[in-house]
């Protein structure tokens, strides 16, 4: 499909074999960097910044020092101990009624879980669920992912009629100046602990200091080849990013748990025979678990997060899709969406049904475009293995604990109803019951 809004072309594909010709081509590498992202630093950041040395640069350290496998396996007890800390949050927050509201428990689990990943900290908690009335630095972490998400999110006519972006109608840019702010001293604040710390390690106080994140971008600052600015970009994004897309998700299975009590109960029972009684599952029982595996795939098929790969594409040079002259400029998108729910794809796409997972071996990493949610190409979701490893055992967790009930019984007992900002989210949150397994 193509299409114009204002100055903007626009082509969409809904098909895997557009899909993969245009995620995959050297042609479609650059992003469209909207008004609000740029205003947001993040074209000085991984996923806005144009495709060249400086983006490939920041491609290759991510992968080395953040999302290489020996990262993310050495960060398994980390997302065990947050694991268990939200399976805490859960009983402790149920209301008087057995009711619990899990998307701001997720939250507070994910951020402190990209916080421990990019900064080496830990919160202790957020908002009233924490003991804070807000203000505290979880809080105002909070409010900036939130801020961030709702900008980016903003159907802004300012990028299609560049005529109009001084009279700023939609006050984007007033906000994103005044969240850039707020951002710039929450992460200075930061970096300059961390500055602080190598100092003393240096200074040779004796403090065993292995370095995060961050750290790597300091030696990359000291040999002047970052500056502070993209530095505070990089790590913001980061934050941004990993935050809401792992919430997200496990929200919609949850939803899905209350709404399939079988699927739940099959996957409690893989669990409880691969665990075993008395020991609480462990980063490294994942492997074990296929069922598991095949509801996190059947959930992102159905609701991915980013339906319309939120993060679109731009022709860098003129180029050729399928028969079709694609003029340098043009926006490149894939409906997800469309996609995963083509029944000449997926035979009862409208079906939640993980087994159609369990026969056959779909990769959803993104070399089979009838299933790829974190995109593909050379601009493929760098966090896809962090992301997944959280999802898949805090799913565990929270299923070996408890049993996941709705208000009422039936297929009207959850509101399916989606909201598409930045990701595609419940349009209101799930509220169960989580009743303590045995
Ligand atoms: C369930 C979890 C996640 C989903 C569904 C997801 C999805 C996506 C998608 C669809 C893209 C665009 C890919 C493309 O254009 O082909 C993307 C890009 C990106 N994601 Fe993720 N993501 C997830 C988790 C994460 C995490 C945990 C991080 C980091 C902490 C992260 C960091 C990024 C970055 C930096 C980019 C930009 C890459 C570039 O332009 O080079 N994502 N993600």
């Amino acid at each position: 499909m193509a299409f114009s809004v204002g100055f903007t072309r626009f082509v969409i594909s809904s098909h895997p074999e557009t899909a993969k010709e245009i995620l995959n081509s050297s042609a479609f590498a650059d992003r469209p960097v909207k008004q609000s992202a740029y205003e947001l630093l993040f074209h000085r950041a991984i996923g806005f910044a144009p495709y060249g040395e400086y983006w490939r640069n920041l491609r290759k350290i991510s992968a080395v020092h953040m999302f290489s496998p020996k990262t993310i396996s050495n960060s398994g007890f980390i997302r065990e101990k947050l694991g268990l800390k939200l399976v805490n949050q859960v009983s402790s927050s149920t209301n008087r009624d057995g009711f619990v509201e899990v998307k701001k428990l997720l939250h507070f689990a994910s951020l402190n879980n990209v916080m421990m990943s990019v900064f080496g900290k830990l919160y202790d908690g957020f908002g009233s669920n924490g003991g804070c009335d807000g203000g505290c630095d979880g809080c105002e972490v909070e409010d900036l992912v939130k801020e961030g998400y709702e900008l980016l999110g903003i159907f802004n006519w300012s990028d299609h009629f560049p005529v109009i972006r001084w009279f700023d109608f939609q006050g984007v840019r007033r906000r994103c100046r005044d969240l850039v702010c707020r951002v710039n001293v929450f992460v200075t604040e930061i970096i300059d602990e961390h500055r602080e710390r190598r100092r003393s390690v240096k200074g040779g106080d004796g403090v065993d200091y292995d370095g995060d994140f961050v750290d790597v971008l300091l030696d990359l600052e000291s040999e002047n080849k970052f500056s502070e600015s993209d530095m505070i970009a990089v790590l913001w994004e980061m934050i941004f990013r990993g935050t809401d897309t792992v919430t997200i998700l496990l929200e919609w299975i949850l939803a899905r748990m209350v709404l399939h009590p079988d699927i739940q109960a099959r996957a409690q029972s893989e669990i409880d025979s691969v665990v075993g009684p008395g020991r609480p599952v462990s980063d490294a029982d994942i492997p074990n678990l296929p069922y598991l595996h095949a509801i996190v795939k059947e959930t992102l098929r159905v609701h991915p997060p980013g339906p319309l790969l939120s993060w679109a594409r731009l022709a860098i040079h003129d180029t050729q899709v399928g028969p079709h002259i694609v003029p340098a400029g043009t926006t490149a998108m894939v409906n997800m969406w469309a996609i995963t729910h083509d029944e000449r794809i997926w035979a009862d796409p409208e079906i939640f049904n993980p087994d159609r997972f369990m026969g056959q071996e779909v990769s959803i990493m993104g070399s089979d475009l009838r299933l790829a949610p974190f995109g593909a190409g050379r601009r493929v979701c760098p966090g896809k293995t962090m992301g997944l490893a959280t999802v898949q055992l805090w799913l565990a967790q929270l299923l070996q604990n408890f049993k996941w009930v709705g208000p009422a019984s039936g297929s009207d007992s959850i509101d399916l109803s989606e909201c598409l900002k930045m990701s595609m989210e419940m349009k209101k949150p799930l509220v169960c019951k989580a009743l303590a397994r045995a």
